[in-house]
């Protein structure tokens, strides 16, 4: 079978509300164009830092120039005296004058967590990022609508990657998810993933599988720990709702892929299935399809995180949590010895210690343009980057493996819950 040579898209627009009429100067202009790709640096960010302080200094009373300090300061590798002055800045704000009152208000009570935990510090020795999700490509074949991924302009090559690999071994991460973009649509991959399994972490491969072959499927098995696929609809319409990409044959692609997974014996797939309102109806049929193929272990519903998107998108994919859970436990009574967890929204804020295809370490809230970034792999040692006030982490040790410990007979249930997850969906995990 020859693999498939998938069209790279260009970057799905940052946010679709851009302000076009600002001009090029302007301070407003520099702060709405801090996450392009381009901008996204600790070097943007420090010059837009200082542009913003000159402005405030001389129009102190000036409420939006004090919002957006504060949210820079935050987001340009924050130690604990950025976090309080963030909070000072934030504290005058008067929410009502503000055009998106809700925004200041989510980042203040973000800066409110932020300081609780500065008050009560989790000792060094806790501060390891066990679990680390590499977005080590930055191409990538699709434009998934909403697609939360802070895509990078950089991409480091094999000899730095290998440099990333040895620094998060040797400070005690265990788990390690290789994501993109599309992690198999950049060559030194296989590399990368061999590397990773000999400094003895668990290596989790994030693809859309469209480059999947029986070839690479038996380069692969032997070092990873699980593969996660992404099935989001049982027909193209449904699948195109969410995922997008040129191809109109994604469902059958992804089949085909879960079939190289069957035939290749390896049973550590994970499915994720981003729950959207156009497949919430559609889930028993993509549970017929991913269950019927022995490779899949374990099935993760995303809820669709709207943190990117406009409001009209919003409007028409977003489901609320609770419809979620009742969907997955309604699944989990229908396939009790299969593991089915449900990723909400409202839990994945600060948790992620994620690595750009540039090598810059940033984490991710629920509001908009909440990225933070913590520093980078290639410049800063593993105690800098983990003293970041912003990660959190009691959440971050609290979640899920995201790896698969090792192929497990059928109706082991195997894997522990995390802070990210809902409750288990499985009845059985329910009683008290
Ligand atoms: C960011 S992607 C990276 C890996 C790969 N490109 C993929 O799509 O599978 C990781 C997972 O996040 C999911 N995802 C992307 N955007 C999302 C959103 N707005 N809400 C919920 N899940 C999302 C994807 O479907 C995928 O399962
Ligand atoms: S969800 Fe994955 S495949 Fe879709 S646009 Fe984002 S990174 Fe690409």
């Amino acid at each position: 079978m020859s693999p498939h040579t998938p069209e790279i898209l260009p970057p799905h627009p940052l946010r679709p509300d851009y302000d076009r009429s600002l001009g090029a100067d302007d301070v407003h202009a520099l702060f709405q164009r801090r996450l392009e790709p381009a901008n996204y640096t600790t070097r943007y960010f420090t010059a837009l830092a200082a542009r913003l302080d000159k402005e405030l200094s001389r129009a102190p009373d000036d409420d939006q120039l004090a919002y957006e300090l504060a949210f820079v300061l935050l987001q340009n590798r924050a130690d604990a005296d950025a976090v309080h002055r963030a909070r000072d800045l934030l504290d005058r704000v008067r929410t009502e004058a503000m055009a998106r009152p809700g925004d200041v208000a989510h980042l203040r009570g973000l800066v409110a967590s932020i300081i609780s935990r500065l008050d009560a510090p989790v000792a060094a020795q806790h501060r390891i990022a066990r679990r680390v999700n590499w977005s080590i490509n930055n191409r990538c074949p699709m434009a998934c609508r909403g697609c939360y991924n802070p895509f990078a302009e950089d991409q480091i090559g094999l000899t730095e990657a290998r440099v990333v690999v040895d620094k998060l071994a040797a400070h005690g991460t265990s788990d390690l998810v290789l994501s993109g973009g599309d992690p198999l649509l950049w060559p030194p991959i296989f590399d990368v993933i061999d590397h990773a399994h000999q400094a003895g972490l668990k290596v989790a491969l994030d693809t859309t599988g469209y480059t999947l072959t029986p070839e690479t499927m038996a380069r692969l098995s032997g070092s990873l720990a699980s593969i996660r696929l992404p099935l989001d609809g049982s027909t193209p319409d449904i699948q195109h709702a969410f995922r997008r990409s040129r191809d109109r044959d994604l469902v059958t692609r992804f089949r085909r892929s879960l079939q190289l997974c069957d035939d290749a014996g390896f049973n550590a797939v994970r499915v994720h299935t981003v729950v959207s309102r156009p497949n919430l109806t559609d889930l028993d049929a993509i549970a017929e399809t991913i269950f019927s193929h022995a490779c899949v272990r374990q099935w993760l519903l995303f809820q669709w995180w709207g943190r990117r998107a406009s409001k009209r998108l919003t409007d028409e994919l977003a489901v609320p949590l609770a419809e979620v859970t009742a969907a997955a436990r309604r699944l989990g009574e229908r396939y009790p010895d299969k593991e089915i967890y449900c990723a909400s929204t409202d839990k994945r804020e600060l948790v992620n210690f994620f690595i750009q295809s540039s090598g810059q370490v940033v984490t991710l809230a629920s509001g908009y343009m909440e990225e933070f970034i913590v520093g980078h792999m290639l410049h800063d040692d593993m105690d800098t980057l983990a003293a970041s006030p912003v990660l959190d982490f009691p959440a971050i040790h609290s979640g899920l493996p995201v790896t698969i410990d090792k192929p497990a007979a059928q109706g082991d249930t195997g894997v522990t819950h995390e802070r990210t997850m809902s409750p288990p969906a499985r009845p059985s995990e329910e009683r008290p």
